[in-house]
């Protein structure tokens, strides 16, 4: 059986783990393919709420074998905590298992991150100062360092040292930080590895063993499109790759096996940090979009800015992705507006952009041009097929659909699993 990836169309926070939710049934692997404790999703287990960051939330469910590839940076003390967490609430979570090729997020990740970002002041990007940019330069320059350095003590130590005297130069020398003691990592990492060893894999190994075992595969993301480092609003991005192209680099697995490419998008918009938005409402439609759909980080509890459906966006995701499929998320928070607005196009510098602006500035001053649609009132949380929800509702996903050209295969409504409900032709 093929592989499905489920990828953030918008800047994250879309509900991947509502669609992961609703597909694990049919799923034996659940993937992670990229980002670290910056993303997050809340899970719902026996009468009790926990927030996972690392975790793909396939961890619930016995069947699944929940998989950390190689594009993920992990920080081991959250990953260790987050599996005390589940035991604690009742979840086994032997089903995980997490690659050796993981990089790290190490203790000068963190202190970096902090100082960078207060050093930027009003310029800040808005991280979530996990340590995950740090990490990810780090991998590309070719320091870091990997779950699997864990398991050679002499070989952490050395690369540790090296890397230090470097981070603990400009810790001390440029932001007038103490530096950080090798021993006391050291120390700390070494005993997280005894607890790692036996969860750790040559994940491709075991996913395309997977994969020609007819079982099925999902690849989840975390963030989305619009936070790619190569494919977003950069510099306002994380650090990795959302897009489904990468999905296959850090699973290691090749284009063939993938049929479904589920594009996870929020009827509305919402972004959390620094950077352009252009349909970002300032006024009372913003403040109440947030209000209804609880719009607060589950990492940082950060307020998320909020606007109405970019059809722009989405139109640039679903290329840039190959989407096959729209899984709406969040429809019930519309409802009571009097009208509602898709943005068609943007108006720039005296342009009118029916796609993504070819430059930053350009996106930075885009003008939504919008389509107003009728709005419907009444609580859409009861909803369990799309024939109960409001004429004018359906109206509104139809005509998402149409100018994104992609169809809607799920329209969710509600936290519940019972919400999801999928779109009949
Ligand atoms: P970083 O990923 O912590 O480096 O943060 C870079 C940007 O990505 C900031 O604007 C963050 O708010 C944003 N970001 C990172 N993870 C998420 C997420 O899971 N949802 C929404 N925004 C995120």
């Amino acid at each position: 059986m093929p592989a499905s990836v489920v990828v953030g169309t918008q800047w994250g926070d879309e509900g991947k783990g509502k669609a992961t939710d609703y597909l694990a049934d049919r799923m034996d692997l659940v993937v992670r393919y990229q980002g670290g404790n910056n993303a997050g999703h809340t899970i719902l287990a026996e009468g009790h709420t926990l927030k996972l960051q690392l975790i793909p939330s396939g961890i619930l469910y016995p069947h699944i074998t929940s998989v950390i590839a190689d594009g993920v940076v992990v920080d081991p003390r959250v990953l260790l905590e987050e599996m005390d967490g589940l035991r604690a609430i009742g979840v086994d979570p032997s089903g995980l298992v997490v690659s050796g090729n993981c990089h790290m997020i190490m203790p000068y990740h963190l202190e970096l991150e902090r100082v960078t970002e207060r050093f930027l002041g009003k310029n800040a990007l808005g991280t979530t100062k996990r340590g995950i940019g740090p990490a990810y330069g780090d991998k590309a320059a070719r320091i870091g360092l990997r779950i699997q350095d864990l398991f050679d003590e002499k070989i952490f130590r050395e690369k540790l040292e090296i890397v230090l005297k470097e981070k603990n130069q400009v810790l001390t020398r440029v932001y007038g930080r103490l530096p950080l003691v090798a021993d006391a990592i050291v120390d700390d990492y070494l005993r997280y590895a005894e607890r790692l060893r036996p969860i750790v894999v040559e994940s491709s190994k075991l996913i395309h063993d997977a994969l020609r075992e007819g079982k099925n595969v999902l690849l989840e993301g975390a963030q989305g499109t619009m936070l790619d480092l190569d494919k977003g609003t950069y510099p306002f991005v994380t650090s990795s790759n959302p897009v489904t192209g990468y999905a296959l680099a850090s699973a290691g697995i090749g284009p063939k096996h993938v049929e479904r490419v589920i594009g996870i998008t929020k009827a509305y918009v919402t972004r959390v940090g620094a950077g352009p938005f252009p349909t970002e409402e300032h006024g009372a439609d913003g403040e109440r979009l947030g209000e209804r759909g609880h719009e607060f980080g589950t990492v940082t509890g950060r307020k998320r800015r909020c606007g109405w459906f970019d059809a722009v966006v989405l139109r640039y995701a679903a290329r840039i992705n190959g989407l096959t499929e729209l899984f709406i998320t969040k429809l019930d928070v519309l409802s009571g507006f009097e009208t509602v607005k898709i943005c068609t196009a943007y108006r720039a510098d005296g342009e009118t952009y029916d796609d993504v602006p070819p430059h930053q500035s350009l996106f930075h001053a885009a003008e939504p041009v919008y389509e107003e649609l009728d709005g419907w009132t009444g609580d859409l949380t009861g909803a369990r097929t799309t024939e109960d929800l409001p004429k004018a509702a359906r109206a509104y996903l139809e005509r998402v659909a149409e100018l994104v050209d992609v169809p809607i295969g799920v329209v969710s409504v509600g936290p519940g699993r019972e919400q999801s409900l999928p779109l009949s032709a």
